[in-house]
């Protein structure tokens, strides 16, 4: 096919060739073992030319103004859409919150305050109220920080004060806020009695075959059960009795300090523990330092329960899921009852999780059905995946006592495999993955959706097809499907969606009717709307000289693959959340590290209050269509 020349969005009549061709030409998973195969060590696959040529759209398809890859100092949406900052870094929750001075920031007020990166965003509407698109509770990670942008005379990690480390450990955790639709505006209900900071100082609990482990015994924690705050919470999910899982994923970066325990050394060396300072904290508090307090590192890296509804209530680390970097948690209803969860461990060559619980969901809406649902992720079975080459996956029982996971390589218990979860999945032989990001069901065709953001280091030999591109820049989205929709089946089929990238550097597969403005890069965080379209948020795209933003990709039908771009984020931002109410009429995105890798005193942008003096501000963004009506429809 002859390229075209780029096109806008404005509809054209002609496609570059007929309809089916282009459809023929599409990459497919057949395809990939063609080219693996042929290339068996594979150098190969990254060089085949991509079959796609920009291609005017056709009438039919649903359409909203793309908007240009541009990389620029804000945040755009396609025309007809409103973007309203909803809540920043240092906004008040609480009546007696601090007025945000970011040249007189204090732990204190910090901790009144909305914290700072924001990455997840859940929206759980009060579910006894008619207008459930319209009010709810807002549940937002705070993942990490960029000291240099946040502080002034911050220049190196090493520059942190222990006032500005202060500052920087309150900033984490999570955020509760009480949200409203009134009018055309949303707002904050500021003082709201559901609003809290839960931080790395709120005390939680573990539960589940890990808890009370002498591997948990801590100055902090005598009995391995209570446990001190979250932190590094990357993305989530919400579970279907309204509570909301969070993620634990980078906590590595955190401690420093030899760790004499070889045991332990080897298991914090699998979870990537170099001992270098990464941040400020083990240098003024020692519940940081490995060497003086040996055992913290295990009480981090878990998903994390949390009930937004009761702000007095303790949240509880579910340790049945397992300990790794977790992107996030989503969770599915299966058809007999029980609940299946998806994980992924967002590092290079890491695995995907699933756990099946053993007892089933009850769905009245009761105190006690919501107590019982509460222990559902405490017992059951965690598995990893292990991908054929024919398109095949199997489940893979995490399971003490069974396989390797024996005394003879060092397990004595449940407890040991769930903390050293990643060793247990190197010897049941899990395949390693371009690091697996978020994984979601298509409420539309009970499809399991991996986004696998990239992995720079995949080599020749390393290539299989399920990651078929070396020194992958892009990344890829797996789509798994459960026979007979049984997500708690041993085996499932897989296939890929999408091989992203720019179709003019690299292997992708892109529906042809995408346009020059529709390929993305690094897939992170996803949504489905009410049609079973996948909505992928980026992080990643400026290595690619593109903005990351937001990307709406048709999963079934004809237009399967077909992608377009819907949002771009500041320059030095990636884009989190996206979280639709349940009409799609409102969509919630996170706008993480506006300015990222600029200064305080001279930052690459001063979204989204662009004031003289006022650093960038991870905030909260509702978007809305300008008359109203469902987001992305003609
Ligand atoms: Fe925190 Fe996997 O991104
Ligand atoms: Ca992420
Ligand atoms: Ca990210």
């Amino acid at each position: 096919m002859k390229p075209q020349p780029p096109q806008d969005q404005t509809v054209k009549k002609q496609t570059a060739e007929p309809f089916q061709s282009l459809l023929n030409k599409r990459i497919t998973r057949r395809d990939i073992f063609r080219y693996s195969s042929a290339a068996v060590s594979c150098s190969l696959v990254s060089n085949i030319a991509s079959p796609i040529a920009f291609a005017s759209t056709s009438e039919s398809l649903p359409q909203f103004e793309e908007i240009s890859h541009a990389i620029t100092q804000e945040l755009h949406v396609p025309k007809g859409y409103q973007a309203q900052t909803l809540i920043r870094w240092g906004d008040p929750l609480f009546t007696d919150s601090p007025k945000f001075d970011p040249h007189a920031q204090t732990a204190e007020s910090q901790l009144k305050q909305f914290g700072f990166n924001n990455d997840y965003v859940g929206f759980i509407p009060f579910s006894d109220q008619e207008k459930s698109s319209e009010h709810g509770l807002l549940v937002v990670n705070h993942e990490h920080t960029k000291e240099k942008i946040m502080h002034k005379n911050v220049y190196r990690r090493k520059d942190m004060t222990e006032e500005q480390t202060a500052v920087d450990i309150a900033s984490l955790g999570l955020s509760v806020v009480e949200v409203k639709k009134i009018g055309e505006q949303w707002q904050v209900q500021v003082g709201s009695k559901y609003n809290r900071r839960i931080s790395p100082y709120t005390k939680m609990k573990m539960s589940g075959p890990a808890a009370g482990s002498e591997r948990l015994r801590t100055v902090i924690s005598a009995d391995g059960v209570d446990t001190l705050g979250t932190y590094a919470n990357c993305a989530g999910g919400i579970t279907p009795w309204g509570t909301v899982l969070t993620a634990e994923e980078n906590v590595h970066e955190y401690f420093t300090g030899k760790v004499k325990d070889k045991r332990e050394a080897r298991n914090y060396r699998r979870f990537g523990y170099k001992g270098k300072k990464k941040k400020s904290w083990s240098k003024y508090f020692k519940r940081w330092n490995l060497k003086k307090n040996p055992n913290e590192f295990n009480h981090m890296g878990w998903i994390v329960e949390i009930d937004p509804f009761d702000p007095n209530s303790t949240p509880v680390k579910r340790t049945a899921l397992g300990r790794c970097q977790h992107e996030g948690c989503n969770l599915q209803i299966n058809g007999d009852g029980r609940i299946v969860a998806y994980t992924g461990d967002d590092d290079k060559f890491e695995y995907i999780y699933r756990f099946v619980s053993k007892k089933k969901y009850r769905p009245e809406k009761t105190l006690e059905a919501k107590a019982h649902n509460m222990t559902l992720l405490d017992e059951g079975e965690l598995s990893v995946a292990k991908f054929d080459e024919k398109g095949g996956l199997e489940w893979m029982p995490l399971e003490y006592g069974s396989g390797p996971l024996t005394s003879e390589n060092d397990f004595h218990s449940q407890a040991d495999v769930l903390i050293e979860v990643k060793r247990a999945g190197d010897l049941l032989g899990a395949t390693p993955m371009d690091r697996p990001e978020d994984i979601e069901v298509n409420p539309k065709n009970q499809k399991v959706y991996v986004m696998l953001t990239k992995n720079d280091e995949r080599q020749a030999s390393q290539l299989e097809p399920c990651n078929p591109r070396v020194e992958n820049k892009s990344g890829h989205i797996i789509e798994l499907t459960a026979p007979n929709n049984d997500h708690a089946a041993k085996k499932f089929k897989w296939d890929i969606l999408l091989l992203a990238g720019n179709p003019k550097e690299t292997l992708t597969n892109y529906h042809p009717a995408t346009s020059e403005k529709g390929w993305l890069a690094c897939p992170d965080n996803c949504a489905f709307d009410q049609k079973g379209n996948l909505w992928v948020a980026t992080d990643g795209g400026e290595d690619l000289d593109i903005a990351d933003g937001l990307w709406r990709i048709n999963t079934e039908g004809e237009l399967r693959g077909y992608s377009r771009r819907f949002l771009s984020v500041p320059i030095g931002a990636e884009l989190c959340g996206p979280f639709f109410t349940a009409d799609n009429q409102s969509l919630f995105c996170a706008i993480q590290h506006p300015g990222g890798g600029s200064y305080f005193d001279n930052p690459s942008t001063r979204w989204p209050d662009f004031e003289d003096g006022m650093p960038p501000r991870p905030a909260v963004v509702v978007i809305t269509k300008q008359d109203g009506g469902v987001i992305g429809a003609e």
